[in-house]
């Protein structure tokens, strides 16, 4: 997939840009690159221009921030539209850490918003156990490198039979997690720890909101997703079966399904 490359905020993104239409911009979760988005860009390119960028220090993408906040990683989208001289409204669609970037956006950017697609994330902050734990992590991956995270990581990331028949992905998840920078793992991390609790705002999230969550998600439940869907005044939710919590890349033709669904009638 071609990369293109644009300094935005003084660090230089890549990004994928590709196809025409309405614009899709795709999030990654943590610590991913964009191409857990591989099959989800090639499916909503034939009908929308795909944007799906590297946040800053994952991927390709330069970064050597000690701590970046959701809110950094939102404002770095709106000054990659505005750089490509974006004004129109976007529908953004975020996995995990992807969806709590999504939340700031919208908070910060609803201007240029059409609609929303959250995947496999929560609302909630951190509980002060869970944020001392994400700190933890931050100092311990510094010293024992991205590889001991991946490994920690991945049992919880896909559902037991993406576990048992699709090693293939679980392997090529480790590789990208693997491979992303520790000082970005830390970064992200204590920006994740102290990121809102965007609970008591989902009743003012107005615009379309599709939320998307793998039946076998232990990281973010789809219980969860279900309750964000209820508080959130224009908003359905899309149960993926036999997914876990990286549901685009272990059923990706369901994930298509409900994402096109959603783009074709509501944005
Ligand atoms: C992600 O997939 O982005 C992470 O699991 C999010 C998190 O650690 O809360």
């Amino acid at each position: 997939m071609e990369m293109r490359k644009i300094t935005v905020n003084e660090v230089r993104l890549s990004y994928v840009d590709t196809g025409t239409g309405p614009i899709v911009l795709l999030l990654h979760g943590f610590p991913l690159d964009h191409s857990m988005w591989r099959h989800q860009i090639e499916a909503l390119s034939q009908r929308h221009r795909v944007l799906a960028p590297d946040l800053r220090g994952f991927g390709q993408s330069e970064g050597q921030d000690d701590k970046v906040t959701m809110r950094q990683f939102a404002d770095d989208l709106a000054g990659l539209l505005d750089s490509l001289g974006i004004l129109e409204p976007i529908t953004l669609c975020g996995l995990s850490m992807g969806g709590y970037i999504a939340w700031q956006f919208w908070r910060h950017h609803g201007a240029r918003l059409t609609g929303l697609i959250v995947c496999n994330s929560r609302a909630a902050a951190d509980s002060a156990e869970a944020a001392a734990e994400r700190l933890r992590l931050a100092d311990s991956v510094l010293t024992e490198g991205s590889a001991a995270i991946a490994d920690a990581m991945l049992p919880k990331l896909f559902a037991p039979s993406t576990l048992e028949s699709q090693s293939s992905i679980v392997e090529a998840t480790r590789r990208v997690m693997a491979a992303i920078r520790p000082t970005t793992i830390a970064a992200a991390l204590r920006g994740m720890a102290e990121r809102p609790d965007m609970t008591d705002e989902l009743a003012g999230i107005d615009i379309p909101t599709l939320l998307v969550g793998g039946e076998f998600d232990v990281l973010t439940p789809a219980d969860e997703m279900r309750a964000i869907a209820r508080a959130l005044p224009d908003a359905t939710f899309c149960p993926i079966a036999d997914a876990g919590h990286m549901a685009p890349l272990e059923q990706p033709a369901r994930v298509n399904r409900c994402l096109l669904d959603f783009l074709s009638t509501r944005v």
